[in-house]
């Protein structure tokens, strides 16, 4: 006797089903917006390698935040690009940088966004590493993570409402959550780059920041994508040192790391959508090869799936308004 040949189940499921059981969506208040603040100049200046993201200056940083807002982003990552730049970065750590210039202003113009800072000294530094360099080109470590937990201070006394260091040295969340706490910040969150990798897709990001090394690179302390154990490291101390949020960066090509963090560490899990990623959408869209929006949402979506909580995405406020259409 034959048995009748079943059809797959998934073909008894009809659109309407289909979107009643979707497991994953993405939702605008998921989304974290980076914003690049210049010192130096008076118009907004698009990035030419990211096509749509711009410099603005300080005096118009609450027009991309409005802007964004109004689609249903609350949240911003900034960035300061400051006109003097010297050996320890000292141009990004007192309340006159250009961060707490415009966290000042957001604040003022629009107090209900939620400010996040980038922590690193390579945007202010004249060699372009994330932390001070020996005369022989090495980091130094512990000085770098003083220097770093004084910049974070002077954000969070502007008003910035989380820090997000990223300069991979050892031991910066301790120095920074002590730093915090010994000022009366004990309830400001930490949302730590954990995993950040030795990556060819920050280019774009380096010509925007202009934050390239002048020598060398940033293997020394920036993770090696050959491995993927290494992270649990990662991890595990900035978990312990008091981390509140761990992120994963780059996005899409570490969805492997992502899913390791947010199965074994029960806080929120952040990734980064780099910049190379979103320039190599933007350049092949430009081409009419790929189709922009569908690409996007599927990025996203996948890594949702992976287990981020919180997306950090260029794309921040025209993913917001193609997701007030269903996906
Ligand atoms: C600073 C920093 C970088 C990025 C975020 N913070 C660059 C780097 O580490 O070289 C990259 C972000 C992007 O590519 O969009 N250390």
């Amino acid at each position: 006797m034959l048995f009748p040949v079943r059809r797959p189940r998934r073909l008894r499921i009809d659109s309407r089903l289909r979107n009643m059981v979707k497991e994953f969506t993405v939702e605008p208040r998921q989304l974290i917006y980076p914003l690049f603040v210049s010192e130096s100049i008076k118009k907004p200046d698009e990035i030419k390698s990211m096509p749509g993201q711009m410099h603005w200056p300080v005096s118009q940083i609450d027009k991309p935040v409005k802007d964004a807002m109004k689609k249903g982003v609350t949240a911003f990552l900034l960035f300061g690009i400051p006109s003097k730049k010297d050996p320890h970065g000292d141009s990004g750590c007192g309340e006159n940088s250009v961060v707490c210039k415009a966290i000042k202003q957001i604040k003022k113009k629009c107090p209900e966004a939620y400010i996040i800072t980038d922590v690193c000294l390579c945007e202010y530094t004249s060699h372009g590493h994330c932390g001070f360099i020996d005369k022989n080109g090495n980091v130094e470590n512990d000085v770098s993570c003083a220097q770093l937990a004084k910049m974070a201070l002077s954000h969070v006394k502007a008003g910035a409402d989380m820090v997000a260091p990223s300069d991979m040295m050892d031991g910066r969340i301790s120095a920074i959550r002590e730093i915090l706490d010994d000022n009366g910040f004990e309830n400001i969150p930490i949302m730590s780059y954990s995993v950040k990798y030795a990556s060819s897709f920050y280019g774009p990001f380096r010509e925007a920041a202009d934050s390239a090394p002048g020598k060398g690179d940033r293997k020394g302390y920036q993770m090696d994508f050959c491995n993927s154990r290494d992270a649990m490291i990662e991890l595990e101390s900035d978990f312990e040192e008091g981390a509140d949020i761990l992120m994963v960066k780059p996005g899409l090509p570490y969805l492997d790391i992502l899913k390791t963090a947010s199965e074994n560490y029960p806080c929120p899990i952040a990734t980064y959508h780099v910049s190379g990623e979103y320039s190599m959408i933007k350049a092949a869209a430009q081409k009419g090869w790929i189709d922009e929006k569908k690409i996007v949402l599927e990025s996203l979506i996948a890594m949702r799936r992976a287990g981020a909580d919180l997306i950090i995405t260029y794309f921040a406020p025209q993913a917001a308004e193609w997701l007030k259409e269903a996906l």
